[in-house]
C-alpha cells in the first residue's frame, strides 16, 4: 500500500470522520496462501514518540499504514514537527518542535499519544498532555506513568481536560513500577534517555515492542540495556542524534492470522512473522491440536479439529490480551469447553454478544468467558458491530466461520490497527469485501 501523507499541509484536519462502510463476508471457505505480516502498530507509536528526543531527522521503515499512525503523525505535527509518510516509510523532524498543548480532539483519538510525555519533558522540561483516549476496553488511568516521572524529578499538574508536567532536571534513580505497564515502562525509557545519570525501572514491561524501543534509542546514542527484561537500567545521555531504523514484525497480527488459519485453514504461510515474539500463542495453538511450523522468518499454519483449552491474558510473556478477542471466537468452534479470563482490562468482552448472534454459546462469569464450542455448520450468517479494533478481527473471523452472509460495521476500529486486513484476507481466498 503506498500512503503518501504530507503532513505539514494536513495542518487544519484533526477530527477523522467515522467511516460508514461495512465488511460484507461469505462464510464457509478456507484459507490458503501466504500473507506478509506487517510492521507492530504497537512498535511504530512509541518510536515516533521517541523521534521527539532529537533535533535530527529519523527515519523509520516497515512503517504500517494504519489510521493510529496517521493520528500519531497528525500529534507529531501539532508539535510542529515535520513528517512525511511514503509507502511505509516515515521520516520525522523534530528540529522545530515546541511542548505546546495538543487539541484533546486529537489526542482522544488513540491512548499512545500520551507517550509525547517522556520525550517532551525530557527534551523541553515540560509537556502538557490531555486525557488520552483509544478502545473503550477499560479505565486506562496514567498513574503509573505519572509516579515514575515524578521520581525522576518531575511536578505533574492537573489541567481542565488533561495535565502539564514539567521540572527543572530530570535526574535517574531507581524506580519501581506498580505493575508492568507497556506505555508507563515506554514513556520512563524515553524521559530516562535524556535525565541525568542512571535510571533503573524495576517490575517494567517486557513486550517485545519496549525491546524495539530500546534498540532505537540506543541506535540514537542512547544507552539502555535489559528491555525485554523486568529491570531496565538506562544511562542517560546528553543528546541523542537521527537514526534510520526497521520496525519490528507486528505480533499481535501475526496471532490473529495464525488463529484464522487455526480456525478456517487450509494451510497458510505467514511471512516475515517472527516465532520467538509469539511463543505463548503457538503454545496454545498446540494444546488446540493445531499444526505449524516456524522457521526464520516465516510460520506456516494449517487448520483442523480443535481442541479446547483454558487461558489467562497476562503481560508478556504470558498470553496478550490483544488477541483475546480473537482466541475467543475460535475456541468457539473447539471441541469441547474453553474458558478464558481477562486480566488485563475490565472491559474486554464487549464482542461476545455480536458473537452469539452467530450461533455462539458463550457465559461471562466475573472476568472470564465460558465458550462451548458448537459446530461451524451450525452457525449462521449475521449483523455484526464492532466495538473496538481486536474485537472487530474477532468479528471478522468469526463471521468468515459462519455459513451464509454476514456485514460488519466500525471498520474505523480495524482500521486503526490492521493494515488491510480484508485484502489479506482475500488474497488467501477468504470472501470478504468493504462497501
Ligand atoms: C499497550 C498496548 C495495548 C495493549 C496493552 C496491554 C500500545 C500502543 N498499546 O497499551 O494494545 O492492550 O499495552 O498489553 O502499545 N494501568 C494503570 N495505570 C497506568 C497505566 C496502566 O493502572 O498508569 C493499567 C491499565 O488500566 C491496564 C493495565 O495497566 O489495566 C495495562 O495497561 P498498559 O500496559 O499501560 O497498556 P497500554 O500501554 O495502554
Amino acid at each position: 500500500m503506498k500512503a503518501v501523507v504530507d503532513v505539514a499541509a494536513d495542518k487544519n484536519k484533526s477530527k477523522t470522520p467515522i467511516k460508514q462502510e461495512k465488511i460484507v463476508t461469505v462464510g464457509g471457505g478456507s484459507l490458503n496462501g501466504e500473507v506478509a505480516i506487517s510492521g507492530a502498530k504497537n512498535a511504530v507509536l512509541p518510536l515516533m514518540a521517541a523521534a521527539l528526543l532529537t533535533e535530527d531527522e529519523c527515519i523509520i521503515n516497515n512503517a504500517p499504514c494504519l489510521d493510529d499512525v496517521l493520528v500519531m503523525l497528525s500529534v507529531f505535527k501539532a508539535l510542529d514537527g515535520r513528517a512525511e509518510f511514503d509507502g511505509h516509510q516515515l521520516r520525522l523532524n523534530s528540529r522545530g518542535v515546541e511542548p505546546r498543548a495538543v487539541k484533546p480532539e486529537i489526542l482522544r483519538q488513540i491512548r499512545a499519544s500520551n507517550l509525547i510525555l517522556g520525550p517532551l519533558l525530557a527534551r523541553f522540561k515540560e509537556a502538557e498532555i490531555g486525557a488520552c483516549g483509544g478502545c473503550s476496553i477499560g479505565s486506562r488511568p496514567m498513574d503509573i506513568h505519572f509516579a515514575g516521572m515524578e521520581a525522576l524529578g518531575a511536578k505533574i499538574l492537573p489541567l481542565a481536560g488533561g495535565y502539564f508536567a514539567f521540572a527543572r532536571q530530570l535526574k535517574g534513580t531507581d524506580i519501581y513500577l506498580k505493575f508492568p505497564s507497556v506505555g508507563a515502562t515506554e514513556n520512563l525509557l524515553m524521559a530516562a534517555a535524556l535525565s541525568e545519570g542512571q535510571t533503573r525501572l524495576h517490575n517494567a514491561a517486557a513486550e517485545p515492542e519496549i525491546e524495539d524501543l530500546a534498540a532505537f534509542i540506543n541506535a540514537m546514542g542512547g544507552s539502555i540495556s535489559g528491555a525485554g527484561t523486568a529491570d531496565i537500567v538506562i544511562d542517560g545521555a546528553r543528546k541523542l542524534h537521527g537514526v534510520e531504523y526497521t520496525v519490528m514484525p507486528d505480533r499481535i497480527e501475526t496471532g490473529t492470522f495464525l488463529l484464522a488459519g487455526a480456525l478456517l485453514g487450509g494451510k497458510i504461510r505467514l511471512l516475515g512473522a517472527r516465532a520467538a515474539d509469539v511463543q505463548v500463542q503457538l503454545s496454545v495453538l498446540r494444546q488446540m491440536g493445531v499444526e505449524y511450523q516456524s522457521m526464520a522468518g516465516e510460520i506456516t499454519v494449517q487448520g483442523g479439529p480443535l481442541k479446547a483449552v483454558r487461558v489467562e491474558t497476562a503481560p508478556h510473556p504470558g498470553f496478550p490480551t490483544d488477541l483475546q478477542p480473537i482466541l475467543a471466537a475460535v475456541l468457539c468452534h473447539a471441541e469441547g469447553e474453553s474458558i478464558i479470563c481477562e486480566q488485563i482490562f475490565e472491559n474486554r468482552f464487549g464482542y461476545i454478544n455480536e458473537l452469539k448472534k452467530l450461533g455462539a454459546a458463550i457465559q461471562i462469569r466475573d472476568n472470564c468467558a465460558i465458550i462451548k464450542g458448537s459446530k461451524q455448520n451450525d452457525w449462521h450468517g449475521a449483523k455484526l458491530a464492532a466495538s473496538d479494533l481486536r474485537a472487530g478481527a474477532a468479528l471478522v473471523l468469526a463471521a468468515l466461520s459462519a455459513e451464509g452472509q454476514s456485514e460488519i460495521t466500525g471498520v474505523h476500529y480495524i482500521d486503526r490497527g490492521y493494515e488491510d486486513l480484508v485484502g489479506k484476507l482475500r488474497r488467501l481466498g477468504a470472501d470478504i469485501k468493504r462497501c
